[in-house]
């Protein structure tokens, strides 16, 4: 894709007040080169601490929002919270999401065209299971995923839009994918939206690679020309280890 390599940190559920405070020091502590984007998506319950303390260049995702307009919804923060609290990016289509709490291609492709509505820039998580993998499903599986936004956004709408290609078997588990995997996957991916969307969006969208990402695998996974960025989870809680990551294409 074009635009700048862009790096996202997924802390997940995890942390306490005195470790996101480190954490947040450490990261103010890095030195980030000028040419990459950086998003760190806390927990929800402190995101308005972690955006007060994260200085420039980090920016600030939540790691869901609901569906639709707010209300009553228990338990749920709206795309119009984010939105008032100048929250710029969320995550959607997670595969803990997925696969945890139910949620469809379908109702992924809905919360996408409404936080991109209500102007909260989307990335966009796609990836098979181990046991699509090895059925030979890989593609079909994230093409289905993909088509459920597609059919919900409009050409424009791919400008605010990152796609995470996150294989599930790579999630949290140390077996990242190599980068001839990766590669595969993210070229068939943007071949697919040549056919599907079309061919400026295409070349231009940002494809991540998310799944066991660390300081010693991303530098060769950053060569690979369709890996335009990575989706980091635990590395991403480790200061240091997270700041070499956002600078591994440099
Ligand atoms: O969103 C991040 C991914 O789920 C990757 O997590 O780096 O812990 O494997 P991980």
């Amino acid at each position: 894709g074009t635009g700048k390599f862009v790096v996202g940190g997924n802390w997940k559920c995890n942390g306490t007040i005195d470790s996101i405070d480190k954490l947040c020091a450490s990261l103010n502590s890095g030195k980030i080169t000028a040419d990459v984007e950086v998003i760190c998506a806390p927990p929800m319950v402190y995101i308005d601490r972690v955006q007060s303390k994260l200085k420039a260049p980090y920016q600030i995702a939540a790691q869901n929002c609901w569906v639709s307009k707010g209300g009553a919804f228990t338990g749920e923060v709206s795309a119009e919270m984010l939105k008032d609290a100048n929250i710029p990016w969320v995550i959607l289509g997670h595969s803990e999401r997925r696969s945890l709490c139910g949620e469809t291609n379908e109702f992924v492709g809905l919360k996408t065209k409404y936080a991109l509505d209500t102007g909260v820039k989307v990335v966009a998580c796609i990836g098979e299971s181990l046991a699509q993998r090895e059925a030979g499903d890989t593609l079909n599986v994230c093409f289905a995923q993909l088509k459920a936004i597609v059919d919900c956004v409009t050409e424009k709408d791919w400008e605010n839009i990152i796609i995470a290609y996150e294989p599930v078997w790579a999630i949290g588990t140390g077996k990242v994918a190599t980068p001839d995997q990766a590669q595969e996957v993210h070229a068939g991916v943007r071949k697919w939206m040549n056919e599907n969307v079309s061919a400026d969006v295409a070349s231009k969208v940002r494809i991540q690679y998310g799944g066991s990402v660390n300081a010693g695998n991303c530098d060769e996974l950053a060569t690979k020309p369709d890996i335009d960025g990575f989706l980091v989870g635990g590395a991403s809680l480790d200061g240091e280890a997270f700041v070499k990551i956002c600078n591994s294409a440099a």
